[in-house]
């Protein structure tokens, strides 16, 4: 790695690299990619070992600290995670401020800035000890924030968090529990739920991690640099694809629909675009899609619902566009996108709390990656350069004369 910036400054030049495709931002310890290969290492502990060994809480901890808990270690992470579930009562009155139509992401994004008007004393990113408290209080908050928003859109009441249960566990109870008739969560299903974290915790450079860091970067406080990653993440080009992915399915409807779909997706004049398809790194098989899928079976077997046409579509179109040459060339294959959506909805959630789902695995990366960037003696603020290729100087016309 050449570092080239005093080269650079020296020489006033720089480099133009729309979409930052070749341009390292920052270092970093936590993640791993490699596309061509298809391999995602967190800490260099393979996604598809700890998707089946490990579990998100001990995956936050391993993000957040850099090796695998202990088992005291462990325990004293959970219980400090439990600890900080709840929300400040006050802040009910910020969620029911929002009209009950508003996307759950659009509530999540408000509420998660807005924390830094509640938890004063984890803003001051100076002090390690309240740069600790945030990232727990993040993590730990997260999926009641997400599950309100949901309960909120419905119109029913909020659930409050059982700290007796699972981290996932308790996820679903807060979404699906209503007051006369508590949710029983299947272990089967908290166990696809928490593999759906896992496999979203973190993953580098995104769009919506480097966000992050910009936003942080200028000594923002945590809880604003998060919303930040939320508002990116939203987007369907990132965050909002699985949503988009399952739309797609179903507007296909039936497998005979497919190569209708391919053929546009393959068309210049055409922008559809498969979702669920193509990834800025790999160029290969996502490994995170590869344990979707069978996580996918397993949920779908459990709730009876095999012959799903859902499924079925997207079964066929994985089988219609990885035989099609188009796909192969541009090596686009199914990202972990493709099959999530299909889990959530099978588990009852409706296509607008797929990305605040995504959100609140992610939760960890960007806790994570804000740490290490505040951590780095050499991080300063971000400030990218532009191409400027508007006019040359020229004198202001007065308005008679125009
Ligand atoms: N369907 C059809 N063609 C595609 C697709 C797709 N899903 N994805 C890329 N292509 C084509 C493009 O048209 C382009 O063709 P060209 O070279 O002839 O112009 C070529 O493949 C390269 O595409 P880019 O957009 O330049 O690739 P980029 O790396 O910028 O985009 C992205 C990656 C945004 C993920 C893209 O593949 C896409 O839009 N996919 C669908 C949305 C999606 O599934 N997003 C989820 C990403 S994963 C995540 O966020 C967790």
């Amino acid at each position: 790695v050449l570092d080239i910036r005093k080269l650079y400054a020296q020489a006033d030049v720089f480099t133009y690299d729309p979409g930052f495709t070749s341009t390292a931002s920052c270092d970093s310890t936590i993640t791993f990619i490699d596309g061509d290969k298809g391999e995602l290492l967190h800490r260099g502990y393979p996604i598809d070992q700890l998707a089946e060994k490990s579990h998100y809480l001990e995956v936050c901890y391993l993000l957040l600290y850099g090796e695998l808990p202990s088992s005291g270690e462990l325990e004293k992470f959970e219980n400090t995670i439990t600890r900080h579930t709840m929300l400040h009562e006050q802040m009910q009155y910020f969620f029911r401020g929002f009209r009950r139509d508003a996307h759950p992401m659009a509530t999540m994004v408000g509420v998660v800035g807005a924390m830094s008007a509640f938890y004063h004393d984890s803003t001051d990113i100076s002090d390690n000890s309240q740069r600790e408290i945030a990232s727990h209080r993040l993590i730990a908050k997260m999926p009641t924030i997400a599950a309100w928003a949901y309960k909120y859109s419905i119109g029913q009441p909020f659930v409050y968090p059982r700290n007796d249960l699972s981290y996932a566990a308790n996820f679903l109870h807060m979404c699906f529990s209503v007051p006369a008739e508590p949710y029983h969560v299947n272990p089967i299903l908290s166990r696809a739920m928490d593999r759906i974290f896992t496999l979203h915790a973190d993953h580098e450079q995104n769009a919506s991690t480097s966000t992050v860091r910009l936003a942080s970067s200028s000594g923002a406080n945590p809880f604003a640099c998060i919303a930040a990653g939320i508002a990116c993440l939203w987007g369907p080009a990132h965050g909002g694809a699985n949503q988009a992915c399952l739309e797609m399915l179903k507007e296909i409807g039936s497998p005979d629909k497919i190569p209708e779909y391919i053929a546009r997706a393959k068309d210049k004049n055409d922008p559809f675009r498969l979702m669920g398809f193509g990834h800025r790194v790999y160029k290969n098989f996502d490994p995170r899609a590869t344990v979707m899928k069978q996580s996918a079976d397993e949920v779908l077997d459990l709730l009876g619902v095999e012959n799903n046409p859902v499924l079925a579509t997207a079964k066929e179109l994985e089988k219609q566009a990885l035989a099609d040459d188009y796909f192969s060339e541009k090596k686009l294959f199914p990202n972990v996108d493709f099959y999530s959506g299909i889990i959530l909805e099978a588990m009852g959630f409706p296509t607008s709390m797929f990305t605040p789902i995504f959100a609140l695995s992610r939760t960890v990366g960007w806790v994570s990656q804000w740490k290490e960037q505040l951590a780095d003696p050499h991080h300063r603020i971000g400030r990218p350069r532009q191409l400027y290729r508007g006019h040359t100087l020229r004198d202001y016309t007065d308005i008679e004369n125009r």
